[in-house]
């Protein structure tokens, strides 16, 4: 084992009254929210230069499975390769620029259907069809090796895809930096969606949604039956570049009792279904505990808590998930990622859920998508069969979400048409909203630069 975990950083990191406020900026302008200025300056400075998750590795399994990712009017082709790596290519025909690729599919070679001009996995240029009439390609497209689909970067990391879009991009791994040690430890790239993987338009600015999910702030107002659940003052915060990290323990603050913390652990699976494998072993361990009145008497420095990550660990190590890089508070605290600008996920270990938002293709700074999903480890053999392929919601019509996110998805709607307000100039941030403070601060140097 491992004696320094990434984790350990997060364990020691600030709790809320031991930060230092000075370098955030707690007022945010409004005008980013509807502005089409502010919008347009928005994709040409950040969407059109920043590393962006694109999609899932496990979505295109196969050498010849490919997506279509859009951001704006952009669009790009992310495509499996014969020897399993994933590229990325704009999608536009190097002929007379159709865009030869929607949705997704599987296919040996790309072929444009305007002209049928193809291309193999790898992006080169492999025929053109009826060529000129003596029968030579050569001299009819030129130099054919110069006429491969524009490549655009793409790395896997944790088994999602990013993308881009442009081409002098620095590496994933510089731009998400320590986050990405953080978040590696929980083996993201072993879990498939499983249980809700949905795709819907909202009423609002993409940045609305990443606000909603920074914050805990408005848990006594949108999600009252969880704030029982909640205790602000245990949270920590750690920023690392434009990204942050939030940790919330579970069942460490309350001073309830331990029947209290023993009922919240037995309730787990209702929220955290993965949870439930651990439970057997967590009785076991309980049982040990418990005296001929059925009363508990733990030992100095022992707790529900604490029997409760043991439990998963040697659950979650026997079923064949490596916890090893995990630290105890990850097995059972949900640590709230952004990277940023639009990478959600909330996790402990085995489960997650995961929020994105992109602007509208439609190009209204009101409107965006979001994308949320509920991640699950599976042993290898039983990823596929668990796997819940995403959902795509018309226009008209709505999916029915769990209660918290059903009352984040109303909330956020109604922060729009709120922020639209012309005579509403600025956000007045509390400090549970610091990592607002630090998302609008990126947001600012990414488009003023
Ligand atoms: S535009 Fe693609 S083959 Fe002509
Ligand atoms: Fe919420």
């Amino acid at each position: 084992m491992q004696t320094t975990l990434p984790g350990e950083r997060m364990d020691n990191a600030p709790l809320i009254k031991e930060l230092d406020f000075a370098p955030f900026r707690m007022r945010v302008s409004t005008e980013r929210y509807h502005s089409r200025e502010f919008h347009e300056r928005e994709r040409e400075k950040l969407w059109m230069r920043v590393w962006q998750v694109a999609g899932r590795a496990e979505d295109i399994p196969e050498a010849g499975d490919w997506m279509e990712y859009r951001i704006f009017d952009q669009s790009f082709v992310l495509v499996r390769g014969r020897a399993g790596e994933i590229r990325g290519f704009v999608n536009a025909c190097r002929h007379r620029g159709n865009a030869f690729c929607e949705g997704k599919g599987h296919a040996a070679r790309f072929t444009c259907p305007y002209h049928n001009w193809s291309y193999g996995l790898d992006g080169q240029l492999l025929a053109v069809a009826k060529p000129d009439f003596d029968g030579t390609t050569e001299e009819f497209v030129g130099d054919k090796d110069k006429l491969g689909l524009i490549r655009v970067p793409v790395e896997v990391f944790g088994g999602f895809i990013f993308l881009n879009p442009d081409r002098h991009a620095t590496p994933l791994s510089e731009f998400l930096g320590e986050a990405a040690e953080f978040l590696g430890a929980y083996k993201c790239e072993e879990m498939v969606a499983h249980g809700l993987n949905v795709k819907e338009t909202i009423e609002c600015n993409w940045k609305v949604v990443m606000d909603a999910f920074q914050e805990g702030y408005h848990v006594q107002g949108v999600h009252p039956e969880l704030v029982a659940a909640m205790d602000e003052s245990m949270e920590r915060y750690g920023f690392f570049g434009d990204h942050s990290i939030a940790t919330a323990p579970f069942g460490a603050a309350h001073d309830a009792g331990v029947a209290v913390e023993i009922e919240g652990i037995r309730n787990l699976p209702a929220t955290f279904p993965a949870v439930a494998d651990a439970l057997p072993r967590f009785e076991e361990f309980l049982g040990e505990h418990r005296n001929g009145e059925g009363d508990y008497a733990f030992p100095e420095g022992t707790t529900p808590r604490l029997l409760l990550q043991q439990a998963l660990r040697e659950t979650w190590t026997e079923k064949g998930l490596d916890v090893s890089g995990l630290t105890q508070n990850q097995l059972t605290d949900n640590q709230f990622y952004l990277l940023f600008p639009n990478f959600f996920i909330t996790i402990h270990a085995g489960e997650g859920t995961f929020i994105s938002s992109v602007p509208h293709p439609d190009g209204d700074p009101n409107r965006c998508i979001w994308h949320v999903v509920n991640y699950q480890w599976f042993p290898p053999g039983e990823r596929a069969a668990n796997k819940t392929e995403l959902v795509e919601i018309a226009e008209d019509d709505h999916f029915p979400y769990f209660l918290a996110l059903e009352q984040d998805y109303e909330q956020m709607e109604h922060q729009q048409r709120g922020l639209r307000q012309g005579m509403l100039q600025e956000m007045a941030l509390t400090r549970q909203e610091v990592r607002l403070a630090h998302f609008h601060a990126a947001v600012d140097s990414w488009t003023e630069a």
